[in-house]
């Protein structure tokens, strides 16, 4: 695994809203080393998520540029017909990416789920029961999506992620939905797995707990920030 798991370089984004420029931040880098955490951290609408579907291709920067596993993937200007397919492949293999309303295939089980992530990502199939154990989903693995809490569901999609094996971990705020105790337990996994693979962890969240053991911090509502936007 390359040493510098995820970088990225001057990042800034704005929306358009009702034909004005709305800027969400700029100039954000941030550099992990396998095995490196990063926590996220901003009131609501500082742009959390917004960053995260940057540093994974699903939204494009205005400036700044985003290395994964020291190859350089997204810039502002790259061409959009390339992009996708690089960012897709690299979504499938080697950024695990847990968005906030987890997202399942419906028409399948959690089993099932995990067990496609992980034959997408080329890794074997045959510890589903075990990541849905290690999320606290033993007995679960035959429901569908829809069979279970929103908690279960967010729990599952981190099962999924950690099936694929990835080099880097995006999560959107994966303890959000749960009570401290699932929290803690939920945290303690990541962290493991952390440690037993070498991935590179990036949590948005407001737990300040959980914040707490990530060794970078970015805060995006740090004042002037925005200010600092052209
Ligand atoms: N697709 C979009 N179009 C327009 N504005 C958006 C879009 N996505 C997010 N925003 C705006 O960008 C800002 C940051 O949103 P978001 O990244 O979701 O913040 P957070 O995750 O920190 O709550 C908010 O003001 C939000 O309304
Ligand atoms: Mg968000």
């Amino acid at each position: 695994m390359p040493d510098v798991a995820l970088q990225a370089s001057g990042l800034s984004k704005q929306f358009i809203s009702g034909g004005e420029p709305v800027p969400v931040f700029c100039g954000v880098s941030l550099l992990l080393k396998a095995g490196e955490s990063l926590a996220l951290m901003g009131r609501s609408g500082s742009g959390k998520s917004t960053l995260l579907n940057l540093l994974c291709g699903l939204e494009r920067p205005d400036e700044g540029e985003i290395w994964v596993g020291g190859h350089r993937v997204g810039a502002a200007g790259d061409s959009p017909k390339e992009q996708p397919g690089q960012w897709a492949g690299l979504r499938r293999q080697s950024l695990g990416v847990v968005f906030q309303d987890a997202n399942l295939m419906p028409a399948l089980t959690l089993l099932q789920n995990v067990r496609l992530r992980a034959s997408l990502a080329g890794q074997p199939d045959g510890q589903g029961p075990e990541w849905l154990n290690r999320l606290g989903l033993a007995g679960l693995e035959h429901r569908y999506p829809d069979q279970v809490s929103g908690g279960q569901r967010q729990r599952a999609a981190l099962a999924m992620v950690f099936a694929m094996q990835p080099e880097v971990i995006l999560a959107d705020e994966p303890t959000g939905s749960l009570d401290r105790h699932t929290a803690d337990e939920v945290a303690d996994q990541l962290f493991r797995l952390r440690q037993e693979t070498g991935c590179a962890l990036v949590l948005a969240t407001h737990d300040p707990e959980l914040a707490a053991r990530c060794g970078q911090r970015l805060d995006l509502a740090h004042p002037g920030r925005q200010s600092d936007c052209q």
